[in-house]
């Protein structure tokens, strides 16, 4: 097993990563304060991990909770079902959230915590690729409001965060190939020596070899706990992190949560942040094509929804959390390997960049 650290003072937790976890009370326990536990999860989940995560706390009195699956539940009136479980349930102020579950889970179980009594204890067990690099670590928890994704939420850490990469043997491959476009994002933003690795290993990754898949979520999860540490609440450097993301929120809201894997979006969003990168002059056209490559490799989409125009994308665009005083800033990429956030960009390289013809761009040789 290794472990890692989010540094945040008295609020710093461990992140362990490794095979079998979820059978380990001892990793549980430090992080359990009280007798109550609820174990928040999905019913594809529960069938798979639930009776294993309930054995290893089973010196504790545990409910679960099981939600309606999927993004297009990521809302109050499935949030509302784990306060009435909770409530029901008598569980007290001393009480211990177990999200066990994607992405969707660990963002509405970790509100619910970080709202529940105004606040309980929140240990992460994520299960697919995209929630053990990424979503499980750092603190944003939240749901969608039919406007605009993740727009109602909070910033609340967990106590632990654990990984346990051989729940990933049962992700559909097109899960596993979204979550690898938030470990490709991590490259892209700050560390090209990992697209080098990822470019070498992404085929181990996409069958699932546990030495490659531990490598990427140790490396990825290494980069975010360095930008978390750095920039808890998002003032400056952690929206890099958001890369693509302003472009796919919007291709996730526009096509309806759910038909779009969030993934999927982040993927066809980075490219659209590639191009619009290489239109500023910031990166050469093999730069781009470099990205996008790796997306391909990766089993991602890389090319908008044929039906989106530059209106839609626009109208959309404008409910983000990087909006400041109706000002749209953009992550974009200065270099391979170095991400910036600008409001310092033309008007125009943004509408040619949402009107160019992707088709033509990914499969043009250059
Ligand atoms: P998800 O939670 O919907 O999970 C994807 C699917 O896989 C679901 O059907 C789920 O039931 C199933 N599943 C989960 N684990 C499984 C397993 N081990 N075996 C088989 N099936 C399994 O999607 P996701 O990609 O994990 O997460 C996407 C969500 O994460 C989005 O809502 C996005 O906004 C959010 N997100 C949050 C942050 C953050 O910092 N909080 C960061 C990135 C993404
Ligand atoms: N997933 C983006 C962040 O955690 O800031």
């Amino acid at each position: 097993m290794q472990t890692l650290k989010v540094n945040l003072g008295e609020r710093s937790y461990p992140i362990h990563i490794g095979e079998g976890l979820l059978d380990l009370p001892e990793l549980f326990a430090p992080h359990i304060i009280g007798r109550q536990v609820a174990i928040v999860s999905n019913k594809i989940v529960a069938s798979l991990y639930l009776e294993r995560l309930s054995h290893s706390l089973a010196a504790y009195s545990v409910i679960s909770v099981i939600l309606p699956d999927g993004e297009i539940n990521k809302n109050w009136k499935t949030m509302q079902l784990i306060f009435d479980a909770l409530l029901t349930a008598r569980h007290d102020r001393y009480t211990t959230v177990v999200a066990l579950g994607g992405g969707v889970i660990g963002d509405m179980a970790g509100f619910a915590a970080a709202c529940y009594q105004r606040g309980v204890g929140l240990i992460q067990v994520p299960t697919t690729l995209l929630s053990q690099v990424d979503s499980s670590v750092g603190g944003k928890t939240g749901i969608n409001h039919q406007l605009g994704k993740n727009m109602v939420g909070a910033f609340y850490q967990p106590q632990a965060v654990l990984i346990d990469t051989t729940t990933l043997n049962t992700l559909p491959s097109r899960e596993l190939s979204a979550g690898l476009a938030e470990v490709i994002k991590y490259g892209l933003i700050c560390d090209k020596s990992f697209l080098v690795w990822l470019e070498k290993y992404i085929d181990d990754i996409r069958a699932l070899s546990q030495v490659a898949l531990t490598e990427a979520i140790s490396r990825s999860n290494t980069a975010k706990a360095f930008v978390v540490n750095a920039d808890e609440r998002e003032s400056g450097v952690r929206a890099t992190l958001n890369l693509g993301h302003t472009f796919g929120h919007a291709i996730e809201t526009y096509m309806g949560y759910g038909t779009w894997l969030h993934g999927e979006a982040v993927a066809v969003g980075t490219v659209i942040a590639l191009e619009m990168s290489q239109r500023m002059g910031w990166i050469s056209i093999q730069e781009r094509n470099y990205g996008i490559h790796l997306f391909l490799r990766a089993g991602l989409p890389v090319i908008p929804p044929a039906e989106m125009t530059e209106a839609d994308f626009l109208e959309r665009m404008i409910i983000d959390k990087k909006v400041i005083d109706g000002r749209l800033r953009l992550v974009l990429l200065r270099h391979i390997g170095e991400a910036v956030l600008t409001d310092d960009y033309p008007k125009e390289i943004l509408q040619t960049t949402l009107r160019a013809n992707y088709n033509a761009l990914v499969h043009c040789k250059s």
